[in-house]
């Protein structure tokens, strides 16, 4: 067990800032970064944070995520449509968090449903970056098993 904690971000989050300002906000995936990183030199975590646009390299970074504290993932769409991330974040046995910018139920109905949510500890969303700061904090709120 170490205090590592992933942050991965799945597709379309690199365009932040200017994706769809009115949904997203105007933070940039840098800028998501920057908090997570101050936010973990706070709470004692060293941060691996990646995004990445390929539903397989998601599937990787959450594999490569094996003995880490925790993971926050923003799968993005990949939450609403993939198996294979749902396998894989039940495979690592890596306390995980769900999180989401937007307010993904008042939003269409096909982002209702998430295939991860089952296999989480539990699902922020709807607070813009801050869902990352809430993901984070929840993590080192779990007991850590040795
Ligand atoms: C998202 C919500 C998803 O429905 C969407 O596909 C995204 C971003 C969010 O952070 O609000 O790409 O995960």
């Amino acid at each position: 067990m170490t205090d590592t904690v992933h942050v991965l971000n799945g597709p379309n989050l690199n365009l932040l800032g200017t994706r769809e300002p009115g949904i997203y906000g105007a933070a940039t995936l840098a800028d998501v970064e920057a908090l997570c990183r101050a936010e973990g030199e706070a709470l004692g975590f060293d941060i691996v944070f990646r995004q990445t646009n390929s539903e397989g390299a998601l599937v990787d970074f959450i594999q490569a995520a094996r003995g880490a504290r925790g993971i926050v993932l923003n799968a993005a769409a990949y939450t609403h449509t993939s198996v294979a991330l749902r396998d894989a974040v039940s495979a690592v046995a890596v306390p995980t968090i769900e999180v989401h910018l937007s307010n993904v139920f008042a939003r269409e109905d096909f982002r209702h449903h998430s295939y991860l949510s089952p296999v989480v500890r539990g699902v922020i969303c709807g607070f813009g970056p801050q869902s990352y700061v809430l993901g984070l904090r929840a993590i080192a709120g779990l007991p850590q098993t040795p």
